[in-house]
């Protein structure tokens, strides 16, 4: 490669990838990275609005909901990344200004709070009682001056009785009335329907949806940015109607199997030495569709001749 060489169709910060060699350039692109979109800017948007709201008996709360692999974990991990813990040496205060964590796989209210702990920093206790952790967790968020509380997977009490639920509703309630923090849930539809049960958490939260990406101007803007980083040395057509409805209908909209669609394509693309994409690039006959997940839908959608009954 020329260094002088000039990746025009890249943005400029990204051009320097292109020069890599193939291995490096393939290794780029199946690194763990954040890609910015405009959807997930937008609901980064409502979780920095929350971060600055000030306190007041009612908080508002946040409901981040929809499907597997629409991106929610990786929005909280940008908005916590974005607003890490400091240590003051001075004070030997550690201030936390978004406190982030999963629900355990039951609604268990021990294990929540031993979660909660541990996001806090506090190695787990298993040993005091529930009223004692919820104390011990009420004071830290105190001192350690959290501003949100997020916590992911919320579908997961529906994994509990019918009594669990009511405690973990509790639970949710307590911490909204308690602690005046803005509370943040993420999860599925099914956790959007259990939270409406409860009346008084209905009435709090503002629930925003990643929907299933669809033909319109957000979804080519996103194939654009992903045309516009990718280390390749040819100018993609990702950009066009037909490529954009082709890719939507091979997955569904899921912005997982999106991402490795394109990187998936864009490593094929380097391996052949055609270095872009175009809408040949998603029919060639050694596609290797990168999840299980999409393999039926293509085989159906793009009437691929298969052996397989489905
Ligand atoms: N903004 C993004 N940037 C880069 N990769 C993303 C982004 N959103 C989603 N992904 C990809 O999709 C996968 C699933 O996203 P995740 O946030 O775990 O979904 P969810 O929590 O909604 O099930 C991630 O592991 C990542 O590979
Ligand atoms: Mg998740």
């Amino acid at each position: 490669m020329v260094m002088s060489e000039v990746f025009e169709h890249l943005h400029p910060a990204y051009r320097e990838y292109a020069c890599l060699a193939d291995h490096e350039r393939i290794e780029w692109i199946r690194a763990d990275r954040w890609i910015n979109h405009r959807r997930a800017e937008a609901a980064l948007g409502k979780l920095e609005d929350l971060l600055t709201y000030p306190k007041r008996d009612r908080m508002p709360c946040l409901l981040l909901f929809g499907d597997v692999g629409m991106g929610k974990t990786k929005i909280i991990r940008k908005f916590v990344r974005d607003h890490p813990a400091v240590f003051n040496e001075g004070t030997g205060v550690t201030t936390m200004p978004v406190v982030a964590f999963q629900m355990p796989t039951q609604p268990d209210e021990g294990d929540f709070y031993d979660e909660l702990l541990t996001a806090l920093g506090v190695p787990q206790r298993r040993a005091g009682t529930v009223r004692g952790a919820r104390n011990l967790c009420r004071r830290l968020l105190g001192e350690m001056n959290a501003r949100v509380l997020v916590i992911d997977e919320v579908h997961a009490m529906l994994a509990g009785t019918y009594r669990q639920q009511r405690i973990f509703l509790n639970t949710l309630r307590f911490l909204t009335n308690d602690l005046r923090i803005p509370l943040v849930c993420a999860g599925t539809d099914e956790a959007r329907m259990a939270l409406l049960t409860d009346q008084q958490l209905a009435d709090r939260f503002d629930a925003l949806e990643l929907a299933h990406w669809r033909d319109d101007q957000a979804f080519r803007d996103l194939l654009a940015s992903l045309a516009a980083i990718l280390p390749l040395r040819q100018r993609s057509s990702l950009g066009s109607a037909s490529v954009s409805r082709r890719v939507l209908s091979m997955t569904d909209g899921i912005t997982v199997r999106v991402f490795r669609l394109i990187e998936t394509v864009a490593i094929a693309a380097i391996r052949s030495g055609r270095e872009m994409i175009d809408e040949e690039s998603f029919t060639a006959e050694d596609l290797v569709l990168p999840l299980v997940s999409m393999t039926v839908k293509a085989q159906r959608g793009m009437g691929r001749k298969s052996s397989v009954a489905v």
